[in-house]
């Protein structure tokens, strides 16, 4: 296949790579060249690390890194197979970028958008490649998460579904399809789960360590819920209970005023120094 990836950021460098890896002539595009180069050398990076831990021969390291074409042209897309937005997330500047993909790509090509809460259908919306589109939601960091979930937008085809989630197990991937709806599957599952821990510990009904202890060891969850928060980042955590919020119009999803105060507190978790744990 020829991919052309938008985006080469985290989540665009990482999925180039996962296409690379396995022999798809993959073109990395972002808005400028530096960017592109940024993204290209967090891969190149990778593939170091995989060759010093023997994960991965000479031959195929090289061989990856040739599938990779870096661009700043949004010609490239003429001859793809199949394209990933992983831009940034924003409905109107994905719009912008797939109607002009719209009027580049030819009439079979899919579009794919890596987005974690805008609605499939609004990106899509008046497109002629409406039926084409869907979501293609991988986790980070891509090149090791197992799990994509496949979005179906109200006007995407079964055939566009169909073909998504096949080439989501060509990469060695599973695929779960979801209807579009708030957090999809699995942030709508972890994040609440996530905020009611915080919750437990704002009432005083235990401490962090013993709620993260009791995931651990009583749900067999490889990191507690307070930890986690940390690891995904206080701030993501709160942004994505309200994106649930908003969506459902359900109260119980209000995020609790503990994750409120440590976000205008800068106690953001691992990257800012300080969340549940300091590091
Ligand atoms: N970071 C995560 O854990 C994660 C997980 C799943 C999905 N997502 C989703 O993936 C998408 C990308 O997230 P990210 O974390 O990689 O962001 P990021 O900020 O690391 O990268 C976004 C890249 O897109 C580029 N870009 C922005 N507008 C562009 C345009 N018009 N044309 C070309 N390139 C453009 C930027 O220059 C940047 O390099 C978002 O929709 C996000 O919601 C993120």
């Amino acid at each position: 296949m020829k991919v052309f990836v938008a985006g080469c950021g985290t989540m665009g460098s990482g999925i180039a790579q996962v296409f690379a890896s396995f022999g798809h002539e993959t073109i990395m595009f972002d808005r400028e060249a530096d960017l592109v180069d940024r993204g290209y050398a967090l891969i190149e990076k990778q593939v170091r690390r995989q060759l010093d831990k023997g994960r991965l021969t000479q031959e195929e390291a090289e061989a990856l890194l040739a599938n990779l074409k870096r661009s700043t042209d949004l010609d490239e897309a003429k001859g793809a197979d199949l394209v990933i937005e992983a831009i940034f997330e924003d409905l109107e500047t994905k719009r912008d970028l797939f109607g002009k993909l719209d009027k580049l790509c030819h009439p079979d090509c899919l579009f794919a958008t890596n987005t974690s809460s805008l609605s499939i259908s609004k990106i899509a919306q008046g497109q002629d490649h409406e039926s084409r589109l869907a979501g293609m939601h991988f986790f980070n960091p891509a090149p090791v998460m197992k799990l994509v979930e496949v979005i179906r937008g109200a006007k995407t085809s079964d055939t566009a579904i169909d073909r998504i989630a096949d080439v989501v197990r060509a990469i060695g991937k599973e695929p779960v399809l979801c209807q579009e709806s708030p957090g999809f599957i699995v942030n709508r599952l972890l994040i609440p789960m996530i905020n009611e821990a915080v919750d437990l510990l704002a009432r005083g009904v235990a401490s962090r360590d013993d709620i993260d202890q009791a995931m651990r060891l009583g749900a067999n969850h490889p990191m507690g819920p307070l930890q986690l928060a940390d690891f995904i980042g206080i701030d993501i955590v709160r942004n994505i209970m309200e994106i649930i919020q908003e969506g459902t119009k359900d109260p119980k999803y209000q995020p609790s005023p503990l994750l409120d105060r440590m976000v205008k507190d800068g106690k953001l978790g691992r990257k800012s120094g300080e969340g549940f744990y300091k590091y």
